[in-house]
């Protein structure tokens, strides 16, 4: 369940703001085999759109077509069919490469580079010149958290894959994307690493950037996103925002103790009593009324969480709807 009272800024109504991602049946249809003859159907007619400044999370079990998606998007990869757009040009647009950042999903990094000559390698191919590198390249470093002495000394192949993700993470910042694609950029990271992506990408999203991003994480997506969308077997099962999703945030779930149990049910018509003193119930109106009603009662508040589906619980009914294995 969410934590506390949320007090996140209303989100600007997707209407109001240019797309800068959208597809109309998008769809992929690898061929394998030795002769080529053997189809994988990856995508299957993906239509989503994803508005300037948002933080989009998409999600799906491992083989759903996410990194499918994701390449078809940064025109890695040629659809099959369906078409889509980029910063309003056609997907595979050359031009609009200058304006994205991608932090892929194996990203490889040159062994025998240090990070530092790696983001120097990277800042070359965008035509950044030397003495902007000279800020940039330590300003990132500092961003993604990897220490001046490592990345100018360590040559990559002595990186934990900690280290590896935050090196991957500067590069994809390298040009100062305004549209930035992560490929699952929590993976590797210990909690502490996923505190600070999450940092990173909460940074990028107060800049204006508009953030897309693949994850398996879903706690983190829940904290981080202002819409998601579900892929399962190639198919786009839902897509929103999390208050559609999973319920609006009008409702809470109360634990406390102390007070007057029979104002205390006026409020939480569902009230029940724990073995410990303490109680708990659901309260639908306005809590700061309630809040003043309890502190009237020298009643406390022990948790305070918004009563609605946790984005796990989503997920797992979604794809358990879906008949596919998690
Ligand atoms: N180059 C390829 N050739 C053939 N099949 C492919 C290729 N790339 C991906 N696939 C297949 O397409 C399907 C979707 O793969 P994709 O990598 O997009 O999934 P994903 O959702 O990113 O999974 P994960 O969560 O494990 O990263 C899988 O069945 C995969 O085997
Ligand atoms: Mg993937």
């Amino acid at each position: 369940m969410k934590s506390v009272i949320d007090t996140t800024e209303p989100q600007p109504q997707p209407t109001d703001v240019p797309p800068v991602v959208a597809t109309v049946d998008l769809r992929k249809v690898y061929r394998s085999g030795f002769w080529l003859n053997q189809k994988v159907v990856s995508l299957k007619g993906c239509s989503l759109t994803v508005y300037q400044g948002e933080t989009f999370g998409l999600l799906g079990p491992n083989g759903a077509g996410k990194t499918t998606l994701l390449k078809l998007l940064l025109g890695i990869v040629r659809p099959s069919g369906g078409r889509g757009l980029l910063l309003g040009k056609p997907l595979g647009d050359r031009q609009v490469k200058q304006s994205i950042g991608y932090l892929p999903e194996n990203a490889y990094l040159y062994d025998y580079l240090t990070g530092w000559e790696f983001l120097e390698l990277a800042a070359g191919l965008f035509q950044i010149p030397r003495n902007i590198q000279r800020d940039r390249l330590p300003q990132l470093l500092e961003l993604v958290g990897l220490p001046l002495a490592d990345a100018r000394k360590k040559q990559m192949r002595r990186y934990s894959k900690g280290m590896l993700q935050r090196v991957g993470m500067a590069q994809a910042l390298i040009n100062d994307p305004a549209l930035i694609f992560l490929d699952e950029p929590m993976s590797g990271l210990d909690p502490l690493g996923r505190y600070q992506m999450r940092e990173i990408i909460l940074g990028l999203k107060t800049a204006g950037k508009t953030i897309f991003f693949n994850s398996h994480i879903l706690s983190e997506v829940e904290q981080i996103c202002d819409r998601i969308a579900i892929l399962a077997k190639g198919e786009l099962i839902c897509a929103g925002s999390l208050n559609e999703l999973l319920g609006s945030t009008n409702a809470y779930q109360v634990k406390g103790k102390g007070g007057d149990q029979e104002i205390l049910l006026k409020w939480l018509p569902n009230l029940v009593f724990n073995h410990d003193g303490s109680w708990q119930g659901t309260l639908q109106d306005d809590y700061y009324d309630f809040l003043d009603s309890l502190r009237l009662m020298e009643g406390k508040i022990i948790s305070f969480d918004l009563a609605r589906q946790s984005l796990e619980d989503f997920f797992i009914q979604k794809i358990q709807k879906q008949n596919i294995s998690v």
